[in-house]
This record gives structure tokens, C-alpha cells and sequence, in this order.
């Protein structure tokens, strides 16, 4: 008998249908059942694939990219990542203007991936012209035959997640979900996620995580945009100085804060305690998850899915960095025994 060869035609095969793995050690003594959807499984290790293929193909459906064409879009890097993959597997250009928040890891990866970069000022309004969302704009105008993928207000964000992480998560817990915590930053993946998850069983509550210093909980909870809540913080691709489109508030039930420091120490114990090498931001929602049990959200029948974004290989020079960590201040006298180290001669 002939033995068929068993390869995958492309990496693109291989992104979505990413494992829910059960947290063990770390949830010990929190009440509830608790399963993480951990992203870095996908090949651009990022959930971002997702809808960098998603709206990439619907585009390519509908008539409007053609070979050698150029893709352009704003990204705190893994976005970015993901179009610069889909574009050299199908022929694109890829362009991206990323936030100078962003880690030089990440920048260099972009370069990698053959992506031209264009390094913006993160602390400027987003409608100032030098902003990346600016900055891809006037790129888009100026470049013919040019798609912007302008994933904070492309419900085709959505819809990616609609089509995929949620019937997965479904199928994976045979329907016995009870909550859903998820980062919001474009809004896609929570919204996504939770509109499919919802049509199942409306009782799923689903619970977003925000970064203090970003407006989404405050509008979520009034309706209304306060400039006041805006101000600098460290995690990237989580929270936001502006209201996207890409996120559906009402499927959203509630919002959690959570501090740059807490998030960047849960996301080192993630890995001390499971073996999980994850991002900053499945620190925040890990963090978020601590907080919301001690709040009293969940009980032993809780099953809880967590959608932990993107890998901690993404983070070396920021928060698994201990001379980084310093520098922001999160190491004190009781810390700092995580990052003893001893050098031999
Ligand atoms: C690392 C990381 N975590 C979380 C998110 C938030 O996901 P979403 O944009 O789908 O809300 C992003 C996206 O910007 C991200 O890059």
C-alpha cells in the first residue's frame, strides 16, 4: 500500500482550533473550574491569525484584493505579525504602522516577516495626524490599490471570532461554559466570541478585562467617552483611548481593571505554575480572573474559559526582563527573590 505523504499545504491550514488546556495549580484555591484557550498555538503564535485570514480571504472573495496588492494596518505588533504571514503566503505587500509603545522585539519581528514599519508616537490623541491610526490612513489614500484592514472598526473582526473561537469553545466544552473572560482591545475576539457563545445560552456571562488608564469599562458603563480616564500604561493590546466599533458593548456584561504590575507578575506565575509561556495580556486576564473570584463571580460550578491572546517569547526585553521590571518599579523587597540569580566562576 502506498503511503501518502502528510504535510500541510501552507501554515495557514494551520491556524484556529487552538487547545483549551485545564489551569491547575495556579487556581487552587479559587473556587470554580477554570480552562484557558491559549493562542500561541496558532502559527503566527497570536489569536490575531485569526482575523488576519478571515478578513484577508473575505477581501479576496469579494473581488477587492488582487495579487501584488498591498495590505496596510495599525497593530501593537501581533496583528501585524499575522498580515505579514498571510501576505508572504499569498502574494501581498504588507505595510504597518505600529505604536512606539510596542517592544523592539516586535518591530524586528515585523522586519522579519518583510513588512515595512512605520514607528508612531504612542502618546499622542488618536487624531493627531502622527498617530498610527493617522498614519495608515493617509498611506491607504496615497498607496493605489490598497486595502486597510482597520481592525478597531472592521466588524469583519467580528465575524472572525464568530465564525471560529466561539464555535470551538462551544464544541470544546460540549456547552458547559458558564463564563467567558477575555481581553478587550480591538474588541474583536470578546465580541466575536461572546456573540456566538450567547445565541447558544444567554446565561453565559461574559466578562471583559481593561487596562486602568484606558477608557472601555467607564463607557461601558455610562455611554459615554471621559478623556479624564485616559493615561499612559504598559500593557499592550489591551484597553483603549478611543471607542471601537469593533466592539459590540452589549454583548458584554461587565468590565475588570487590572494594573500593569499585577498583570506582569501573573503572567511570570503563569509560567512558574503551569509551564505556560503566554503574553502580558493572558497575565491581565489570568489577573483579572484572581480578582474577579475573590469578588465572588464564580462558584465551584463555574466553568470558566479564558482566552489567554498571544506567547511570552513576544515579551523578553519587557516583563520577563527582571532589569525591566526594576526600571518600572514592580520589583520590592518581597519580589525580588524571583530574580535571584547565580553566577558561577
Ligand atoms: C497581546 C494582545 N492581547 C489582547 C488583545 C485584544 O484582543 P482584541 O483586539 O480582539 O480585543 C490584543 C489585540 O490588540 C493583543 O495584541
Amino acid at each position: 500500500m502506498k503511503e501518502e505523504i502528510k504535510a500541510h499545504n501552507n501554515l495557514l491550514e494551520l491556524i484556529g482550533n487552538t487547545p483549551l488546556i485545564k489551569l491547575n495549580k495556579i487556581t487552587q484555591k479559587m473556587k470554580g473550574n477554570y480552562f484557558a484557550k491559549v493562542e500561541a498555538f496558532n502559527p503566527g503564535h497570536s489569536t490575531k491569525d485569526r482575523i488576519a485570514l478571515y478578513i484577508i480571504e473575505e477581501a479576496e472573495r469579494k473581488g477587492i484584493l488582487k495579487p501584488g496588492d498591498t495590505i496596510i494596518e495599525t497593530t501593537s505588533g501581533n496583528t501585524g505579525f499575522s498580515i505579514a504571514m498571510v501576505s508572504i503566503i499569498k502574494g501581498y505587500e504588507c505595510i504597518l504602522a505600529v505604536s512606539s509603545k510596542s517592544s523592539a522585539d516586535k518591530i524586528d519581528m515585523l522586519k522579519t516577516m518583510g513588512a515595512k514599519v512605520y514607528v508612531c508616537p504612542a502618546h499622542v490623541s488618536a487624531d493627531d495626524p502622527r498617530s498610527y491610526y493617522e498614519v495608515a490612513k493617509r498611506l491607504h489614500n496615497e498607496i493605489k490599490g490598497s486595502v486597510y484592514i482597520n481592525q478597531y472598526f472592521n466588524e469583519l473582526n467580528i465575524d472572525a471570532h464568530y465564525q471560529t473561537t466561539g464555535p470551538e469553545i462551544w464544541e470544546q466544552t460540549a456547552g458547559k461554559i458558564t463564563h467567558l473572560v477575555a481581553c478587550s482591545g480591538t474588541g474583536g475576539t470578546i465580541s466575536g466570541t461572546a456573540r456566538f457563545l450567547k445565541e447558544q445560552n444567554p446565561n453565559i456571562k461574559v466578562i471583559g478585562i481593561d487596562a486602568y488608564g484606558s477608557v472601555l469599562q467607564k463607557y461601558h458603563q455610562t455611554k459615554e467617552f471621559d478623556a479624564n480616564e485616559i493615561y499612559p500604561y504598559r500593557i499592550e493590546g489591551l484597553g483603549k483611548n478611543l471607542i471601537p466599533t469593533a466592539t459590540d458593548f452589549d454583548i458584554i456584561d461587565k468590565f475588570e481593571k487590572v494594573t500593569d504590575e499585577s498583570s506582569a507578575h501573573t503572567a511570570r506565575e503563569l509560567a512558574k505554575t503551569e509551564g505556560l509561556f503566554v503574553g502580558y495580556t493572558s497575565g491581565a486576564a489570568m489577573q483579572g480572573l484572581k480578582q474577579l473570584e475573590e469578588e465572588g463571580e464564580f462558584d465551584e460550578n463555574s466553568n470558566i474559559i479564558v482566552i489567554f491572546p498571544d506567547h511570552g517569547s513576544r515579551y523578553m526585553s519587557k516583563i520577563f526582563n527582571d532589569e525591566w521590571m526594576n526600571q518600572q518599579g514592580f520589583f520590592d523587597s518581597e519580589t525580588a527573590e524571583i530574580h535571584k540569580i547565580e553566577y558561577v566562576k
